[in-house]
C-alpha cells in the first residue's frame, strides 16, 4: 500500500470539537495509552458499533484449510445434498422482498426480521425458518434438529462441520456457523450456485473480520460474465475471493477449458476451493478450476496472449485518514482502525476496509496494477472485466485515462456500462454523507457540524487532488483487438 497522505493537522484548528484539550501535543504522549485495549463493554454503549469494532479489529480468523482438502470435498457433497433436500434455493427466494425484481441474494440488505415474518405467511414452518436463519444469518440451531429433519445426512453435516471448524457448539448444544453464511443464487443462465461468505458485521453472531466478501458487485459481475457471448479457452481471475466468479464462469461458459484464480488471503482461497466442490457438476468441471497460491504460480501456467476472459477485482474509492478528537480515538483504541498522522490519531479507512475493500483515494491502487498485469495475458479478442464503483473525470473512467500510457494502448478498446441505479452518481456531496454515516457507525455518538466539516474538507481535497468529478457503479470491459 502507498504511504498515507498527511491530512491537515487539526491542532491549529480553533474549531476542534469535543472536550477542550489542554496540551497541544498530548496525542503523542497518549499514543501508547490509546493503543492499549479498553474494556469495550464499558466504553461503548451502542451494541451495533461494538460489533463493528469487534469484527474488524480483535480476532484472527481461521484459514479454514480443511475446506480445500479431501475432507472438505466430502463436506461439500454432504452440504450440497442437504441444501438440495431442504430446497434451500427456493426457500431462500421466498425471503426476497417483493420489490427485488431480480434475484439478488443480498442477505445483508434485506430487512431480515420482516422477511422472516413474510416467509411465515408463505407457509414456511418454524423449523424451516430456523434452518434458514442458521444458514443465512448465522444464528444457532439445536443440534438435534439436524437429525430430526435430515436423519443420517444431518448427523454427517453436523460432525463434518465441527471437524472442519466451519461450525461450533454453543454451551446449550446448539450449532452455530463460525462467522460464515451460506447463500444460493441463480446465475444469469439459470443454474443454482451455492455460495459461502463471511457473515456481515451487523448480524448478531458475526465475530471475525470480513474477508470473504460477497457483495453487490460480486453478483453484478457474475451476471455480466453470464451475459457475454460464449467464451472459449482460458479465463483468469485475480482476486478470486470466495470463488463466485470461478464457478460462475465454469457453469456459464462450457467452452472454457481452464479457469485460473488466486487471492492474497488463504481463507478466501480455501473457501473458493470448497465453493468449487459445492458447485462443479462433474469431475471435468472441477478440474477446470485451478486455484493458485499467488500470482507468480498462476503466471507460470498461463502464457501471454492466451487468455479469453480476464477478471480483475474492484476496490472502493476511500477518503484519506480523518483526524479524531481525543474522545473519539479513545473509543476506537482497540479497533485497529487508528493511525497516527502528523501527531494526530486518525480514523484510517485503509485499516477499516482491509485488503478486501481498500482501493486508495482513486479506488485504483490495486485495480490499476492488476489490470496492467492482466492486459498482456489477453489474446486477440480477449476481454478484461472489472465491476464496481469507479472514479470518473467527465465521461471517462479514471482507470481508462491512466491506461493511456500503457505500452500497447492502441490495441485496446474500452466500454463502461453504467448501472441504472438512482443512487448514482456519487457526487462529492453524496460521498460526504456516506462517509459521515460510516464514521458514525464506528465511532458511537460522533456528530456535530465540525465533524462534518472535517470530513467534507478531507473528501473534497482528496477528490480534487485525484481529479475525480464523481463516482459511478458499472461494468468496465477492455478488449484487445
Ligand atoms: C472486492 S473482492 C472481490 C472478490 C470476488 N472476485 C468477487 O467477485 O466477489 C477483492 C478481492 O481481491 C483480493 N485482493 C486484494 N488485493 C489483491 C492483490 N493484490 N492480488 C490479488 N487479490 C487481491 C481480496 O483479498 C479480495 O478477495
Amino acid at each position: 500500500m502507498p504511504p498515507l497522505e498527511r491530512p491537515e493537522s487539526e491542532s491549529s484548528n480553533p474549531d476542534r470539537e469535543g472536550p477542550p484539550i489542554r496540551e497541544e501535543n498530548c496525542y503523542e504522549e497518549r499514543e501508547r495509552e490509546l493503543l492499549q485495549p479498553l474494556k469495550k463493554a464499558d466504553t461503548l454503549a451502542d451494541g451495533a458499533s461494538h460489533r463493528v469494532i469487534e469484527k474488524q479489529g480483535a480476532h484472527q480468523q481461521s484459514d479454514l484449510e480443511g475446506l480445500a482438502s479431501s475432507r472438505g470435498q466430502q463436506f461439500a457433497s454432504v452440504s450440497r445434498e442437504l441444501l438440495d433436500t431442504f430446497e434451500f434455493d427456493s426457500k431462500n427466494e421466498l425471503l426476497r422482498p417483493d420489490d427485488y425484481e431480480v434475484y439478488p441474494n443480498f442477505p445483508w440488505v434485506i430487512d431480515a426480521p420482516q422477511c422472516f415474518d413474510d416467509a411465515a405467511h408463505q407457509g414456511l414452518s418454524l423449523e424451516d425458518r430456523a434452518f434458514l436463519r442458521f444458514f443465512f444469518l448465522g444464528e444457532e440451531i439445536e443440534v438435534s434438529a439436524f437429525q430430526r429433519k435430515f436423519g443420517e445426512l444431518g448427523e454427517r453435516f453436523v460432525s463434518q462441520a465441527l471437524d472442519l471448524e466451519v461450525a461450533r457448539l454453543t454451551d446449550r448444544r446448539e450449532l452455530e456457523l463460525q462467522n460464515l453464511f451460506f447463500s444460493s443464487r441463480r446465475t444469469y443462465g439459470g443454474s443454482t450456485v451455492y455460495l459461502v461468505g463471511d457473515l456481515p458485521s451487523h448480524y448478531p453472531t458475526s465475530s471475525g473480520p470480513l474477508e470473504i466478501e460477497l457483495e453487490g458487485s460480486s453478483f453484478s459481475l457474475s451476471d455480466a460474465i453470464g451475459c457475454l457471448d460464449p467464451v472459449e479457452g482460458i479465463a483468469v481471475e485475480f482476486g478470486c475471493g470466495g470463488g463466485i466468479q470461478l464457478v460462475n464462469s465454469v457453469l456459464e461458459h462450457p467452452g472454457l477449458l481452464e479457469i485460473h484464480g488466486y487471492d492474497l488471503l488463504a481463507r478466501q482461497r480455501n473457501v473458493a476451493r470448497f465453493v468449487s466442490y459445492l458447485n462443479a457438476r462433474n469431475r471435468e468441471e472441477l478440474d477446470k478450476i485451478r486455484i493458485h497460491q499467488n500470482q507468480a504460480d498462476l503466471l507460470r501456467e498461463v502464457g501471454e496472449g492466451t487468455v479469453s476472459l480476464g477478471i480483475v477485482p474492484s476496490f472502493l474509492v476511500v477518503p484519506p485518514p480523518i483526524p479524531l478528537t481525543l474522545r473519539q480515538s479513545s473509543l476506537l483504541a482497540e479497533s485497529g482502525f487508528l493511525s497516527v498522522v502528523s501527531d494526530r490519531p486518525c480514523f484510517d479507512f485503509s485499516k477499516y476496509l482491509g485488503v478486501t475493500g481498500w482501493g486508495g483515494e482513486d479506488g485504483l491502487a490495486v485495480t490499476l496494477p492488476l489490470m496492467k498485469q492482466m492486459l498482456p495475458l489477453l489474446r486477440s479478442g480477449g476481454i478484461a472485466m472489472a465491476c464496481g464503483d469507479y472514479a470518473f473525470r467527465g465521461d471517462t473512467p479514471l482507470i481508462v485515462e491512466k491506461l493511456e500510457d500503457y505500452k500497447d494502448a492502441d490495441s485496446l478498446t474500452w466500454s463502461f456500462e453504467k448501472y441504472e441505479d438512482e443512487a448514482f452518481p456519487y457526487t462529492p456531496d453524496v460521498l460526504v454523507e456516506m462517509t459521515l454515516e460510516e464514521f458514525r457507525l464506528c465511532v458511537p455518538g460522533a456528530s456535530g457540524a465540525r465533524l462534518r466539516d472535517r470530513i467534507e474538507r478531507a473528501i473534497r481535497e482528496s477528490l480534487s487532488r485525484n481529479g475525480i468529478d464523481y463516482i459511478h457503479g458499472g461494468v468496465l470491459m477492455i478488449e484487445r483487438h
